[in-house]
Order: structure tokens, then C-alpha cells, then sequence
């Protein structure tokens, strides 16, 4: 594996059916070319993820939507006007010819513009559709700079391209327009509120059912310490009880607190953005200080809190044997 700053080489990589990790504005993503199968297989072996969890397909800003999609309802464009290149995926009907490995067999296919400029680089460049989930095993925290792909992935990745530390640091808005009004099935850096003032509408949680989305699966963007949710008023107690124990305690939280001197903290930044765009740097760095249990307080949940709050509670949810 090679880390390069070097786009046609990330480029070269992907014509070669390789898989060549680069970064978006969100997190970085492990990119193969979307057209070839053993591409997109080799993605799904090196991340470990079942087979039927659909893949993102990300393209260069003014690509023909006709090529993916069959179906692009006025909603959907009126998102992609006002929001691509950005850090939103829309789910369409799938165009014929979409690869089933990438839409995991279904009838739909996520569809992304991203914004970084290293990213439009290499999609401009490539010219063609990458198929690409975050750059970490499933289940595992996104990588946000080029040396989290490097730990997570290592040599089973061909190429990563480095573009410096993700802006937004959270993965992109999902909103499913195949089915009649738009739902929210992820949130993420495009605010709910974003999404319902250029609607003019409400936009609703579409939850479970409908669309499989991995990221709705219990237990996801998980570090290796225990995360457990508390409210701010009981992070004392619960750090008091859980130090005569004996446990190796971190507290994850906007607010500040007078802890003993053994306990880790992790601050998120009051500004919501900037909590976001730390998150998954700070969940890395409690698994390197060896935490075992996460005391995560949840940020006000508006705007990207919502995205921030939903990560933290997809990461204390309960783990699969
Ligand atoms: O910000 C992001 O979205 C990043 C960067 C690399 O673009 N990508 C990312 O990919 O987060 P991944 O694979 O970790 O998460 C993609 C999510 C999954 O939850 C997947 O199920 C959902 O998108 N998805 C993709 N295609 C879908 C489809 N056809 N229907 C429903 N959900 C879909
Ligand atoms: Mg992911």
C-alpha cells in the first residue's frame, strides 16, 4: 500500500480494478471502480461486510444521473441542486446495469457528489462512478485523516490518497427518494433543517424496514471501549462507582467536570460542527489510551447533533458476540 498525494496515481489504481482509499468531506472512503465486479468484491472482503449492505456510488459533479438512477423524482433534484457537491447521497431507483454487488441485490442505488477537492479531483479524473463505503472494517469508527486508513486498512488497500483531515468528520445524509416523499435515513452533515427549508416540508426518520442501511444496525461506528450513554448530572456518580471497580474510564461529553486525575477526557468542542468533525479522531484516541468504558454525554440534538447523537447511540448499542 501506498499513501500518495498523488491523484492519477489513486486514478491509475481504480482503471486497474484496484482499491484505492481517498478522502471526502465526510470520512475517508474505499474506492473501486462501480462498473467492475471484482472491484467491488475485493471491497466488500477487505471491510468484512455482508453482501447484501449496498455501497455508495460517487460521481463528479455534473455526471448524467441517467447512467445510475432510472427514475430521478424532482425532489431528488432539487437536493442535488442545492446540495451536491456535498455531503449528501440520495437512494434512487436503480438504472439497469448497476452492478447487484453494489446495490446489495436491491431495487435502489445511493447516489453521491462529494465536495472535497481532492475527491472531484480524482471523480473528474476517473471520470466514471466509485463505489466506495467509509475505509474501516464494518462496524468500526470512520477514519477522518489518511493515518486512520493506514491503521484500519493497511496493506490490504492498494493506494490511499491523502487529503488532509475530513471537514465535516461524520458520514453523509441519506435521504430515500424512491419511494414516494423523502425520508431521512441517516442523518448527517446536511442538517434535517436544511433538508425540509429547500423542501418546504417536513422531511421524516425513516427507520428499519424499507431500504437496508448497516449503519441503522445495532452496534456501528463502534470503538473498542464500551460506550455507554449518561445523562451530565450523573457522569459523577457513574465515574465513582465504576472507579471502585477498577475500570479504566473515559468521559466523552461538551460539558466539563471536576473528575479524578485517572479519569481520560475527551472534550468535544461546544460548536456543533467542530464536535462532528472531532468525533471519531476522539473515539480513536480513547481506544489508544487503552479506555474500557466511554461515558458518552449526547450533544443537543439540532442541526449536525442530530448526526453526532445518532453515531453515539449506534455505538453503545449492544455488540454481536
Ligand atoms: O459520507 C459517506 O457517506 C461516506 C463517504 C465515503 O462517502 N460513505 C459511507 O459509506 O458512509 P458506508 O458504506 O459506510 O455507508 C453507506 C450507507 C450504508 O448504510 C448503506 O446501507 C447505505 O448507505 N446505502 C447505500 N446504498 C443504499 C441503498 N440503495 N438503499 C439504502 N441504503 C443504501
Ligand atoms: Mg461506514
Amino acid at each position: 500500500m501506498a499513501v500518495t498525494f498523488d491523484v492519477q496515481q489513486a486514478v491509475a489504481t481504480l482503471r486497474a480494478g484496484g482499491l484505492a482509499a481517498f478522502p471526502t468531506e465526510t470520512v475517508y472512503g474505499l474506492g473501486a471502480d462501480a462498473r467492475r465486479a471484482d472491484a467491488v468484491a475485493r471491497v466488500f472482503a477487505v471491510k468484512g461486510r455482508p453482501a447484501d449492505h449496498p455501497l455508495i456510488v460517487h460521481l463528479a459533479e455534473g455526471s448524467p444521473l441517467d447512467a445510475w438512477a432510472s427514475a430521478v423524482p424532482s425532489s431528488a433534484r432539487t437536493l442535488a441542486e442545492a446540495f451536491w457537491p456535498g455531503p449528501l447521497t440520495l437512494i434512487l431507483r436503480r438504472a439497469p446495469g448497476v452492478l447487484d454487488a453494489v446495490t446489495g441485490g436491491q431495487e435502489t442505488v445511493g447516489l453521491r457528489v462529494p465536495a472535497h477537492p481532492v475527491a472531484r479531483a480524482l471523480l473528474a479524473e476517473f471520470g466514471g462512478g466509485v463505489a466506495a463505503p467509509s475505509a474501516n472494517r464494518f462496524g468500526r469508527v470512520s477514519p477522518t485523516c489518511a493515518q486512520h486508513v493506514v491503521a484500519e486498512l493497511g496493506d490490504d488497500v492498494d493506494c490511499i490518497l491523502d487529503g488532509g483531515p475530513c471537514e465535516v468528520g461524520v458520514e453523509s445524509t441519506i435521504v430515500d427518494c424512491s419511494r414516494g416523499a423523502p425520508a431521512l435515513l441517516r442523518p448527517g452533515g446536511i442538517t434535517r433543517e436544511m433538508l425540509e427549508e429547500v423542501l418546504g416540508g417536513p422531511v421524516p426518520r425513516q427507520h428499519a424496514a424499507a431500504p437496508r442501511v448497516p449503519g441503522q444496525l445495532p452496534s456501528h461506528y463502534a470503538p473498542r471501549a464500551r460506550v455507554e450513554l449518561v445523562a451530565a448530572e450523573d457522569v459523577p456518580s457513574r465515574v465513582r462507582r465504576l472507579l471502585a471497580d477498577g475500570v479504566r474510564i473515559g468521559v466523552l461529553a461538551v460539558e466539563r467536570f471536576e473528575l479524578p486525575p485517572q479519569v481520560e477526557t475527551f472534550a468535544l468542542p461546544p460548536e456543533l460542527t467542530q464536535a462532528a468533525r472531532s468525533l471519531y479522531a476522539l473515539l480513536r484516541e480513547a481506544d489508544g489510551k487503552g479506555v474500557e468504558v466511554l461515558l458518552a454525554v449526547l450533544p443537543a440534538e439540532v442541526g449536525v447533533g442530530l448526526a453526532i447523537a445518532d453515531r453515539l447511540r449506534r455505538a453503545s448499542a449492544p455488540r454481536a458476540p
